[in-house]
C-alpha cells in the first residue's frame, strides 16, 4: 500500500491576466503548486504526480526544484479536471493505495485535513473535501448530500438556482483508491455547460456502481482557490497573518506584526525581536535572541544567536552570521561568513568573503569581488580593523590583528599584525583656499 498525490496544475488561469502559468504565481515566496505539494508531502505520501500544461517547462522546473522525485506529466489540451487527473494513470500504473487529487491553485489544504479524508476511507469509497459558504453567487461546485452520503456534485455553471442555494461547496480535493480513480474517470463525459471532463463527476459514477461517497468538511479559508490577482493578494494576506500568529506563538516578538513579511519557510527562534517592516525572502533562519531591526531585507541567510541586523540592512543568499555579530544600516552582505562578534556597521558591501572573529569593518568599505567576469574572494582574519572607505580588491587576504588606513585600496595581501596604507600623500597649500574662493566669486560677479 502506498498513497499518492496528484496535483492538477495545467491551467494557465486566464483570469490572472498574466504570461506566467497561474500555479507559478507565488505566496510567501513559493509558487502555488509548491504549496499544494507541501500539504501532501507533510502527510508522508509516497508518490507525487503533477499534471502540467503544454509548454509547462517552467512549472516542471519549479516542481523539480522543490521535489526532484515528483513525476511531472503533461496534459496537452486542457479538457477539464477529470481529463487532467487521467494523465497521471501511467505514472501510477500498478500502484495500490489511495490517491488524493488536489488543485495547484488551492494552496492551503492542511495535512490534518488530508489525514481526516484518509481516515474516512475506512467507511466510504470516495471522499470529497467540502466547505460551507452561505452565498448563492460564489462560483464553486455544490455538493448534493443525503444524510452522510454524497450523491453528486454539480458545477456552478450547470447548477439550478435551487442548487446554488446549497451552502456546501466542492473544494476540489478528492481521496479514492488509486486504480478505482482511473476506472471511474474512464466513464466521465463532457456533456455539460463547459464541454469539459469534470473530475467531480466521478462521484455520480461511483454511486451508479453501488459505491459510497461522503464529505469531509473544512474551513473555507483552507480551500481558498486562486483564480484572480485579487484572490492571490487575499491569500497572501491570510498566509502572512497565519505566519505572524505562529511566530508570536513560538515566542518571537513582532513590534508591528502586520508590517512583517515572511516566506513560507522562514524559521525564527524564541526571543528573537523583529522590528517593523522587515521582509524575509525564502530560506532564512534566525536564531534565538537575535534582533532584526526595521526595514531590513533577508534572503537565503542565517543569523545566529545574539546578532543584530539593520536597520536598513540587506542580507542576500549565502550570508552567514555567527554569534553576536553586528550588521548596521545600509550594509549589504552576500555569500559571506561573518564570524563571532565581528562588526560591519555602516554603508558597506561584503560579498564572497570571510570576516574573522571580532574584526571591525569601517564605514564605506567595499569588497571589490567582481571583475566583470569572475567573482573573487576576500578573507579577513580575526581582531583586525578595516579603516573607513577601504576598497578590498579581491582576491585578497588580510591577516589577523591587521589594519588598513582609511581610504586604502588593498591590492596585495596584508600579513598578520601589519597595517596597510595605500593612498596619495596629503599636501596643504597655505592660503590657497581663500585665493581660489575669491577668484571664483569674481568670475560669478562678471556673470560668466
Ligand atoms: C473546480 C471544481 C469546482 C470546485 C472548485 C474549487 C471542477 C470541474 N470544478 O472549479 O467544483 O468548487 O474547483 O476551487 O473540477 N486544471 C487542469 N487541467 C484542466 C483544467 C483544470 O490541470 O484541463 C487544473 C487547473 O490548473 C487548476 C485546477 O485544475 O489548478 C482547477 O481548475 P479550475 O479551472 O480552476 O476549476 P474551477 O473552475 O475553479
Ligand atoms: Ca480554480
Amino acid at each position: 500500500m502506498s498513497n499518492s498525490l496528484i496535483v492538477l496544475a495545467a491551467g494557465m488561469g486566464t483570469r490572472m491576466n498574466s504570461d506566467l502559468p497561474k500555479v507559478l504565481h507565488k505566496i510567501a515566496g513559493a509558487p502555488l503548486v509548491v504549496h499544494a505539494m507541501k500539504s501532501g508531502e507533510a502527510l508522508g505520501l509516497d508518490h507525487t504526480v503533477v499534471v502540467v500544461g503544454h509548454g509547462g517547462e517552467a512549472v516542471e522546473a519549479a516542481v523539480k526544484d522543490w521535489n526532484p522525485d515528483a513525476v511531472v506529466v503533461t496534459q496537452e489540451e486542457q479538457l477539464g479536471t477529470g481529463h487532467a487527473a487521467l494523465q497521471a494513470r501511467e505514472a501510477l500504473a500498478g500502484i495500490e493505495g489511495n490517491a488524493f487529487v488536489a488543485f495547484g491553485d488551492t494552496p492551503f489544504i492542511r495535512p490534518e485535513t488530508l489525514q481526516s479524508m484518509l481516515d474516512a476511507r475506512a467507511t466510504h469509497d470516495v471522499i470529497v473535501l467540502g466547505f460551507e459558504v452561505y452565498d448563492p453567487t460564489v462560483r464553486y461546485g455544490r455538493l448534493i448530500t443525503d444524510g452522510d452520503n454524497l450523491t453528486g456534485i454539480v458545477e456552478f455553471k450547470d447548477a439550478t438556482e435551487a442548487q446554488r442555494e446549497i451552502p456546501l461547496c466542492n473544494s476540489g480535493v478528492i481521496c479514492v483508491d488509486t486504480q478505482l480513480l482511473f476506472s471511474l474517470l474512464d466513464e466521465v463525459g463532457n456533456d455539460n455547460a463547459s464541454g469539459e471532463y469534470y473530475l467531480p463527476d466521478i462521484v455520480g459514477i461511483a454511486r451508479n456502481r453501488g459505491l459510497s461517497a461522503t464529505v469531509v468538511r473544512c474551513d473555507e479559508a483552507e480551500t481558498l482557490g486562486i483564480n484572480t490577482r485579487a484572490e492571490l493578494a487575499r491569500a497572501e494576506q491570510m498566509f502572512q497573518n497565519a505566519m505572524r500568529a505562529e511566530a508570536m506563538e513560538n515566542g518571537v516578538t513582532l513590534h508591528a506584526p502586520e508590517t512583517v513579511i515572511f516566506a513560507h519557510d522562514t524559521v525564527i527562534g524564541r526571543d528573537a525581536i523583529i522590528e517593523p517592516n522587515v521582509v524575509f525572502g525564502p530560506r532564512v533562519t534566525v536564531e534565538s535572541n537575535a534582533t532584526i531591526r526595521a526595514f531590513s531585507h533577508l534572503e537565503g541567510c542565517h543569523v545566529s544567536r545574539g546578532s543584530t541586523v539593520g536597520p536598513f540592512a540587506r542580507l542576500r543568499p549565502g550570508a552567514e552570521l555567527n554569534e553576536d555579530v553586528h550588521i548596521g544600516n545600509f550594509v549589504e552582505i552576500k555569500n559571506a561568513t561573518i564570524d563571532e562578534g565581528a562588526k560591519v556597521n555602516h554603508l558597506t558591501y561584503i560579498g564572497d568573503a570571510f570576516i574573522g572573529k571580532k574584526t571591525n569593518v569601517g564605514a564605506g568599505t567595499i569588497t571589490c569581488n567582481y571583475d566583470g567576469v569572475f567573482k573573487h574572494k576576500t578573507t579577513i582574519g580575526a581582531n583586525s580593523f578595516i579603516g573607513s572607505a577601504t576598497m578590498l580588491v579581491a582576491p585578497v587576504t588580510v591577516g589577523n590583528n591587521a589594519m588598513t588606513a582609511t581610504g586604502t585600496v588593498v591590492t596585495k595581501d596584508i600579513p598578520d599584525g601589519a597595517m596597510a596604507i595605500a593612498r596619495t600623500k596629503q599636501e596643504n597649500k597655505a592660503g590657497f583656499a581663500v585665493k581660489l574662493f575669491e577668484m571664483l566669486k569674481a568670475k560669478k560677479a562678471k556673470g560668466s
